[in-house]
């Protein structure tokens, strides 16, 4: 066969004239909100506490009982709940803390809110999440965390990465954004790590308009996460530094604090899409099948590898071009996808790669395997209110375009 034959067989990519996939645009993600979300906001609304109120402390409750942790505190969003995991770690001026540079800059930025020093591991290049034997390697006399982010949803490797944490002292911070739902070794997410930090803004699996939680077993991690995210102010008699209780109005800040406090009508809307996260669950997995299924054979591209002890809710689904099969670049694909009306993102460039990373010392090349990665990476649509069609139109656009682009 020759190439003359495959061009006139080919169907043509929007982006060179070719007819679209779809007529509307469909995008890489989206929240989920139904009437009876709306109805729970609304009567929060109406009645007399809109924040400090009784939604937070339920949901809260609801947050620990369901990923099996002892203690949730809920705040503004999941970058709230980093620096408050960070604060309560004791984290400070001086301090190292790993993390991995493919994630949202918040993984980093938590450090630096409190002085530290960001220090990034590289990844494992087929699940993309942070590599224990590379945190190993960046170990040093000032490090005191790690903040290991379970991207896409897949969970890290919580027993490897525990397991270091004993031996050198360390504190699991664990950025479980994308991960509420998977379960690690048949256990929530939420449950494993000294804290566990989620954000439950719009893309992410349940939301609350904005929002995040920290997960603890730790009473004493709990104790801070509380000050931290409220001013350092408490009102309990026994942790009083100074006067006793001289009546109902008094409150003492014992510590220096923020205020990330959540509101309750978000808390209410976050009780209301717990309540739908099991289904939430299904249908993402649903898709994610479908999806494996479609590209496992396909030459062009590569599918992130899920370790065994992961069970996952995927927040993100990312197919990884194979360029060195492929005529187009990256962001030849990325564009042709656009034309097809389907909106792709990338998660994420390299964080040390930023303006703001190089400006305080970082260079390319710390980390090869992430760079490496991020050259082909790219975010399909995934949502679960994706009907059948949206799942199949996207199916065929990477499907057209691989077709197109592949070295013949
Ligand atoms: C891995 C990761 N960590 C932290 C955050 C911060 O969460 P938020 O946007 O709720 O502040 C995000 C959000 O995108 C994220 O993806």
């Amino acid at each position: 066969m020759n190439i003359t034959y495959f061009e006139n067989n080919m169907e043509k990519p929007a982006i060179l004239g070719g007819t679209p996939v779809r007529d509307s645009k469909i995008y890489y993600g989206r929240q989920c909100i139904g009437e009876d979300d709306i109805k729970a906001v609304a009567d929060v609304l109406r009645g007399p506490f809109i924040t400090c109120g009784p939604k937070v402390t339920e949901v809260e409750k609801e947050l620990a009982q369901y990923t099996g942790a002892k203690h949730a505190v809920v705040v503004s969003n999941g970058t709230a709940a980093l620096h408050c995991a960070c604060i309560a770690a004791g984290i400070g001026p001086g301090d190292e803390v790993i993390t991995t540079p493919i994630t949202f800059a918040a993984s980093a930025n938590c450090a630096l809110y409190c002085g530290a020093r960001p220090v990034f591991a590289d990844i494992d290049p087929e699940t993309y999440n942070i590599d224990p034997k590379s945190i190993r390697e960046h170990i040093t006399p000032a490090t005191k965390a790690i903040v290991a982010v379970d991207f896409t949803g897949q969970a890290v490797k919580i027993k490897e990465i525990r397991a270091i944490c004993d031996e050198y002292g360390l504190i699991f911070i664990e950025d479980a954004a994308h991960a509420i739902g998977t379960k690690y070794d048949g256990k929530q997410v939420g449950s494993l790590a000294d804290m566990t930090c989620f954000s439950f803004h719009p893309v992410k699996t349940i939301t609350s308009g904005e929002g995040g939680a920290i997960t603890t077993n730790n009473e004493e991690l709990y104790r801070k996460l509380v000050l931290a995210h409220a001013h350092g102010i408490t009102r309990d008699d026994a942790e009083m530094e100074e006067a006793p209780h001289e009546g109902i109005w008094y409150y003492e800040q014992i510590s220096l604090g923020y205020n990330y406090r959540m509101t309750d009508f978000q808390a209410a809307l976050l009780i209301s899409q717990l309540g739908k996260l099991d289904s939430f669950i299904e249908r993402r997995k649903q898709i994610v099948c479908q999806y494996n299924e479609a590209f496992k054979d396909l030459q062009g591209i590569i599918l992130q590898k899920e370790i065994e002890e992961s069970d996952t809710c995927r927040h993100l689904y990312i197919i990884r071009l194979d360029l060195d099969k492929l005529t187009c670049t990256r962001r030849q694909f990325f564009d042709a996808m656009s034309a097809e009306n389907v909106q792709c993102q990338i998660h994420y460039v390299p964080v040390y790669w930023f303006p703001h990373y190089k400006r305080l010392g970082y260079a390319k090349g710390l980390c090869p395997k992430a760079e490496e990665i991020y050259k082909g990476i790219m975010s399909i649509p995934l949502y679960p209110m994706m009907s059948d069609k949206d799942v199949t139109d996207v199916i065929k656009a990477v499907k057209k375009l691989v077709a197109y682009y592949i070295k013949k």
